[in-house]
C-alpha cells in the first residue's frame, strides 16, 4: 500500500464499469436505452458543434439555457419549478457525491437499503463516510421498524432511496413515503429518479416544497444521453446553492450541454420509444413468468430483476449463487449481457430483436 494514501481509498475495489464490448454483444446490463438518439437530431448536435461552440473556450458554468429548459421539464409533472431549484451535474453521479460532501463528510452516516444502486456505498467510502445498510425484505420493501431503529441509533444525515430501485424495479410504497415525510429536518431525504420516465411516478412536489428533499434525475436512460454524463437534482434552492459551492467549476462540457438541451427540445419524438419499451417490458414478464425455473418481479422501470426458483435450482443441481452464475456466465458466452446483482439477474430492457434472442438464450440454459 502507498503509505501517503488514506486506508479507505486503499482497501477499496475501483468500480468495475461496463468493459469494452465487441458488435455481437446485446447490451442488457446498464439499463441504457437501446436506442440512438436519431439522425436528425444528431445532426442538429453537430451543426451546433461547428458553428456555435467555441472549443477554446471553457462551458456555460451556470448552466443557465439548461437549468431553465430542465425546469420546463420537470414542471410538466405538476409541480412548478424554476432554474432556482436546478443543479446539474457529470452524470447524477456527480451530484450524489457532491451530496455527501456538502451533508455527510465528517458529520454523520447515510442510510441505504440493499439491494440498490451501488453508487452511493461506493461514494461514501471514497470519503470516508460510514454506511448503514438495513437491507430489503423478501418483497424488497424497506422493514419501517428496522429503518426507524436505525435512524435512532446511528447519526444517519442522508436516506438514499431510489424510486423505482434498482435493481429489483419497484417503487417506493405510500408507507414507505409516509415514513420519508416524517423523518426529522436534519436528515436529508434523496429520491433517486434515474427511471422516472419509465414509471411516471415522482416525488418532485415532495422536493420543492420540503427543505430535507431532493430528487435526483439523468438523461442517461429514457433521453439517450449516456455517453453525454448529464444528470440533474430538483430540490429547493437553499440546497441547490450547496450543491453549486461544491461541484467543480466547469463541470459539464459544452457539448454536453447542448445534448442535453437537444434531447429536451426533441423530448416528445425522444420518449415515443418509452411506450416500445413499456410494450416490450410486458411481453418480457409475461413470458418470465411461464418459466418455471425463474421468478420475476414487478417492474415499474425499463429493467426486470429474477431469480432462480426452486425448481430452476434443482434442474440446474447447483445454489441460488451458483445458479445465478450459471445464467450469467452461459448468457453472457451466448452474446446477452446481463447484470448479476443483490442475489438475483437484473435484465435490462432492448429492442424486440434483443428482447427476442435474451428469451431464445434463457431457455437453451433453462429448458
Ligand atoms: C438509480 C441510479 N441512479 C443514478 C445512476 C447514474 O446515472 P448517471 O448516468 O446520470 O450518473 C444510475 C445508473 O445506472 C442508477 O441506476
Amino acid at each position: 500500500m502507498l503509505p501517503f494514501l488514506r486506508t479507505e481509498v486503499a482497501r477499496l475495489k475501483a468500480y468495475q464499469p461496463h468493459p469494452p464490448i465487441a458488435e455481437p454483444y446485446d447490451q442488457l446490463d446498464t439499463n441504457e436505452s437501446p436506442v440512438d438518439l436519431p439522425e436528425d437530431v444528431k445532426a442538429t448536435l453537430a451543426q451546433h458543434y461547428q458553428q456555435t461552440i467555441a472549443a477554446n473556450r471553457y462551458p456555460d458554468g451556470g448552466h443557465g439555457a439548461l437549468k431553465q429548459a430542465i425546469a420546463a421539464y420537470v414542471s410538466e409533472a405538476g409541480a412548478r419549478a424554476t432554474a432556482d431549484n436546478i443543479s446539474v451535474g457529470n452524470g447524477s453521479d456527480e451530484l450524489i457525491r457532491s451530496l455527501l460532501i456538502a451533508t455527510a463528510l465528517n458529520n454523520g452516516a447515510i442510510l441505504v437499503a440493499s439491494p440498490t444502486f451501488s453508487m452511493y456505498g461506493i461514494l461514501a467510502q471514497t470519503l470516508g463516510i460510514p454506511v448503514i445498510d438495513i437491507g430489503r425484505t423478501d418483497d424488497f420493501c424497506i422493514n419501517l421498524d428496522v429503518a426507524q431503529t436505525a435512524l435512532q441509533e446511528n447519526a444517519i444525515r442522508v436516506v438514499f432511496m431510489v424510486h423505482p430501485n434498482s435493481p429489483t424495479a419497484n417503487a417506493l410504497s405510500q408507507d414507505e413515503i409516509e415514513w420519508l415525510r416524517q423523518l426529522p429536518s436534519d436528515v436529508l431525504v434523496v429520491i433517486d429518479e434515474a427511471y422516472f420516465e419509465f414509471s411516471q411516478q415522482t416525488l418532485v412536489a415532495d422536493s420543492l416544497s420540503r427543505s430535507n428533499w431532493v430528487v435526483l434525475r439523468t438523461f442517461s436512460k429514457a433521453f439517450r444521453l449516456a455517453a453525454h454524463r448529464v444528470g440533474y437534482a430538483v430540490a429547493q434552492p437553499g440546497l441547490t446553492a450547496a450543491l453549486e459551492k461544491v461541484r467543480l467549476p466547469y463541470n459539464l462540457p459544452s457539448f454536453s450541454q447542448a445534448a442535453a438541451l437537444a434531447a429536451l427540445n426533441h423530448r416528445s419524438a425522444l420518449l415515443t420509444e418509452v411506450d416500445i419499451m413499456m410494450q416490450e417490458r410486458q411481453t418480457m414478464a409475461t413470458w418470465l413468468e411461464q418459466q418455471s425455473a425463474l421468478v420475476p418481479w414487478p417492474s415499474t422501470a425499463n429493467f426486470i430483476y429474477c431469480r432462480l426458483s426452486t425448481k430452476g435450482l434443482a434442474q440446474l443441481g447447483l445454489d441460488q449463487a451458483e445458479g445465478l452464475h450459471h445464467v450469467f456466465s452461459h448468457l453472457r458466452q451466448q452474446g446477452t449481457l446481463i447484470r448479476s446483482t443483490g442475489g438475483g439477474l437484473r435484465i435490462s430492457l432492448g429492442t424486440p430483436q434483443e428482447n427476442q434472442r435474451t428469451r431464445t438464450n434463457i431457455q437453451t440454459i433453462l429448458g
